[in-house]
């Protein structure tokens, strides 16, 4: 049996924020989340989180995880007295427990499971990560004896300037054999720096603990401060990228470019400077976007090009070019072949194929067909100040420059709109619809000038 423990009840003072450190978010997800998560691949029987400060914020923002039991640690007295809190839940518990800090959320999965199968088979008392840290600052360090054996885990505030020379750093994820650990808990004192009960005191009087050192130190990061917290962002992004790059993704500039592990990819995509993906956003093959795009969970078939643009929660067909500094800002579905251009601002609307908005347009809760031209300025003025009324227009129907359609209105296929018309009814297939005063024109109208 593997339960799992995750130290989740500390303020994280050195944060300097209201939110508890370990619900601040490294990319798509909280702290605590990823160290959950780094653990799921061990298939753990039981899996507690030790929450305390904030503790029913972080038991809401962990609701959509139904395996989770949460145990309160009321005061914060060290991590230590945070695993003691488990004990009356782990009675008849027998096996064994991983115990991870919340607040290191860069573990591989698999790094985990070999942590796990190392104690198992050499049938430790415990088995923890451990790295060679170049700046091991703030980290408890791991001594060891001639066997290669833990001998004793001293806090970065504790160590002796001698001791402080140990580069071997403690990264917060353990394994104990139960038996072992439940018998030592109680006996945890308060003799340090800080005056808490460290969970590392245990090291003093359990016989045989293995130390297992990581192959790449970066994954044991642990977030104390928002420096931390920035560098673990730009480990993650060279993580996602590098991925990428070998599936087959160019990019340009990818120091300046991110992109959320949720996204997917096809091969031959280009990523332009200054570009975001994120979300559920999927890119199709031979796609070029960017520089200076954000895609939030949107689909985007192949070959469309988006240039300066915004697009959220919408799907694009293929070969459409979008940009520059274009918006479709929601429920945008753009049909095959489309051009949406300079200044342009979308939402709520289904175009048809072909179709094209290039300049100066608003465009919302409005339902365009196949290859519509929609002229520079046009406006649909869908929204009378209480509700929102729908647009439509018609297959190969023209809209002159700077027309407003005052919606609900409906405009059939093959339509012509004169420039500068404001429309207010209904106009039927093959029609010109002119909406707009009569030029007038006085001859030998005399200059004025001072
Ligand atoms: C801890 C280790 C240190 C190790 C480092 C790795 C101890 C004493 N020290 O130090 O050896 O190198 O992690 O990152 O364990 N927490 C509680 N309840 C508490 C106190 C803390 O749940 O009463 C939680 C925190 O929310 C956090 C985790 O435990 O997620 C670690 O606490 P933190 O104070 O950050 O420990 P470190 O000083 O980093
Ligand atoms: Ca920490």
């Amino acid at each position: 049996m593997l339960a799992v423990t995750i130290l989740a009840a500390g303020k994280g003072s050195r944060m300097k924020s209201t939110l508890p450190k370990v619900l601040h978010s490294l990319g798509s997800k909280s702290l605590v989340e990823r160290a959950i998560d780094s653990c799921h691949s061990s298939k753990p029987d039981r899996q507690f989180v030790i929450i305390g400060y904030q503790g029913e914020k972080v038991k809401n923002a962990l609701s959509h995880l139904s395996e989770l039991e949460f145990v309160e640690q009321k005061e914060q007295l060290g991590t230590g007295h945070a695993i003691q809190q488990v004990m009356p839940h782990l009675e008849d518990f027998e096996g064994d427990i991983l115990v991870l800090n919340g607040d290191v959320p860069l573990l591989r999965p698999e790094t985990v499971e070999k942590l796990v199968s190392i104690h198992q088979k050499n049938g430790n008392d415990a088995t923890l990560l451990t790295a060679n840290l170049p700046n091991p600052k703030g980290y408890g360090r791991v001594f060891c004896d001639s066997n290669n054996l833990v001998t004793q885990i001293v806090e970065d505030r504790d160590c002796s300037a001698a001791q402080k020379q140990n580069n071997r750093t403690n990264a917060g994820v353990y394994c104990f054999n139960w038996q072992a650990l439940k018998t030592i808990l109680p006996k945890l004192s308060t003799n340090n720096d800080q005056k808490e009960y460290y969970l590392t005191e245990v090291f003093d009087y359990l016989d045989k603990v293995m130390a297992l050192d990581v192959d790449d130190y970066l994954e044991i990061s642990g977030i104390n401060d928002r420096r931390q917290l920035a560098i673990a962002y730009d480990i993650l992004q060279a993580r996602i990228k590098e991925a990428w790059m070998i599936a087959g993704v160019t990019m340009i500039d990818p120091n300046s470019i991110t992109i959320d592990e949720s996204v997917q990819l096809e091969a031959d995509v280009i990523i332009e400077p200054q570009t975001h993906l994120r979300g559920n956003t999927v890119i199709g093959a031979g796609c070029r976007i960017g520089p200076g795009s954000l895609i939030e969970n949107s689909q985007l078939q192949d070959n469309i090009t988006v240039l300066f643009s915004v697009i959220t929660d919408s799907v694009i067909a293929s070969d459409s070019r979008i940009g520059p500094y274009a918006h479709l800002r929601g429920g945008v579905s753009l049909g095959e072949g489309c051009r949406v251009g300079n200044f342009v601002e979308m939402k709520k609307s289904t175009i048809g194929n072909n179709t094209n908005v290039a300049h100066l347009s608003y465009i919302g809760d409005a339902t365009l067909g196949n290859k519509v031209n929609i002229g520079a300025g046009t406006i649909t003025a869908n929204y009378d100040g209480v509700n929102k009324h729908p647009t439509v227009i018609g297959d190969r129907t023209k809209t002159g420059s700077n027309s407003v359609f005052v919606a609900p209105v409906n405009i059939g296929t093959n339509v012509t709109i004169a420039a500068g018309s404001v429309i207010t009814n209904d106009v039927e297939d093959n029609a010109l619809a002119i909406a707009r005063k009569k030029q007038k024109v006085i001859p030998n109208w005399p200059t004025k000038s001072k």
